[in-house]
Order: structure tokens, then C-alpha cells, then sequence
């Protein structure tokens, strides 16, 4: 929505760095798992704003597309990749209305919940590929500053992914303090068949 292109180009402009220059620490703690278990390196970081997480991604030698509303973090994001010599397909798109058409060893999916757009995620995961997931949950002081559909319920995220064809390797809660949080580390079945779906955390 061109709202949200607005808004978050008014926050990239007036930061330096937004959510700062390193990556995800969930991301940084499960790289080595990610790379043992993904079958290729081509990966989706979904709504990568200022590119974080796809550089540290690029830097460990996957093939990074990102995408992003907002050509203000794009622009920031280019800059640092060409910084750091990687090359990244950075591309600005409105994911309200994006179609996910091409196939991917690893999805991240950080700071960002559009509900409707998870089965298309899954669904554009090579066969064995992995999705992380990591945003916010609802609080009772979260919901007076957040529009409450960019928040997850807690239990909801592991309620969405048991119904794919895969494995939830990892989902945690963090209910406390200002930012309650929710993370889920999934692998999709390697014969692309269908349930029953295998828990494992
Ligand atoms: C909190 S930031 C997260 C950035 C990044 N994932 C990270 O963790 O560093 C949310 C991002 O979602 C992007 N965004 C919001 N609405 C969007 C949309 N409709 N299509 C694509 N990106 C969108 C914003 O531009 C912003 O960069």
C-alpha cells in the first residue's frame, strides 16, 4: 500500500539504521543448522527493509532476492551490499499484491506479518527447503500502539505452520517485557507430498 511505502520510507530516512546493521540474532544462531539442512542456496528475505539480514545472508553464500516496499531502505541496502561486495536482487514490490512465482532453498520472513501471504511462502519453498519466521506477538500494550492485524496471537504461528507438509524444527514464545515475540523454524517435507505434518520442538 502506498501508506505503508510512505511511512516506512519516513523511517528509513530520518534513522541512520532502522533496526540496526547486524542480523536477526535468531537467524545468526541457527545459520549453521540453515545451511546443513537447505537444499541449494537460493534465498527470499520477505520484507528485508535496509537489508540486514540479506547481506549476512549473501555474506554466508546464498543467492539473496529481497524484498521490500519501501526504496528507501532499498536504497540503503544497495549501498551496503556494494559496500560489502555482494550482490543482491533487490527489489521493490508491494506484497499486498506480489505474486511469489519463483523457488527458494530458504525464506526469512522478519518484523513483518501478512497472514494471507504464508501459504505462498510455504508453497514457493523448494522441496527440504526451510522458512524462518520471527515477528512480534500481541500485548496489551502493543495493541494500543499496533494495528493489532500486523500482530500474532500467542500459539498462532505454530497453529499455521502444523497444517503444512513439513517439519516446525524449532517455535518458541518470548511473552515478556515490551516486545513479546515468537520465532519457528520450519523444513518442508522433501517429497513436496502432502500431511501429515511431523513436530518435532
Ligand atoms: C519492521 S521492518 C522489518 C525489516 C526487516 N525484515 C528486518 O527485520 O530488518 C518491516 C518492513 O516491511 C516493509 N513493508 C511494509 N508493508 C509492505 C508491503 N505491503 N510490501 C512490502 N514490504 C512492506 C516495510 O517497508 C519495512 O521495511
Amino acid at each position: 500500500m502506498e501508506t505503508d511505502r510512505i511511512k516506512w520510507n519516513q523511517r528509513y530516512e530520518s534513522e541512520d539504521s532502522f533496526l540496526g546493521e547486524h542480523p536477526s540474532p535468531f537467524l545468526a544462531r541457527e545459520i549453521e543448522r540453515i545451511k546443513m539442512l537447505t537444499p541449494g542456496f537460493a534465498a527470499l528475505d520477505i520484507a528485508c527493509g535496509e537489508g540486514r539480514n540479506s547481506l549476512f545472508l549473501a555474506q554466508q553464500g546464498f543467492k539473496v532476492t529481497g524484498l521490500d516496499i519501501s526504496d528507501a531502505g532499498l536504497i540503503k541496502g544497495r549501498k551496503r551490499a556494494r559496500a560489502k561486495g555482494v550482490d543482491i536482487d533487490f527489489r521493490r514490490v508491494d506484497l499486498d499484491s506480489y505474486v511469489l512465482e519463483e523457488c527458494y532453498d530458504l525464506i526469512i520472513n522478519f518484523n513483518f506479518l501478512m497472514r494471507e501471504l504464508i501459504p505462498s511462502e510455504v508453497a514457493c519453498l523448494k522441496p527440504g527447503g526451510v522458512l524462518l519466521f520471527d515477528t512480534i506477538m500481541a500485548s496489551e500494550q502493543l495493541l494500543q500502539t499496533h494495528n493489532p492485524s500486523y500482530l500474532l496471537h500467542p500459539g498462532e504461528l505454530r497453529r499455521i505452520f502444523e497444517a503444512f507438509p513439513g517439519v516446525i524444527l524449532y517455535a518458541d514464545e518470548t511473552c515478556c517485557g515490551d516486545m513479546p515475540t515468537t520465532r519457528l523454524l520450519f523444513r518442508k517435507n522433501e517429497n513436496n507430498g502432502g500431511k501429515p505434518n511431523a513436530i518435532s520442538a
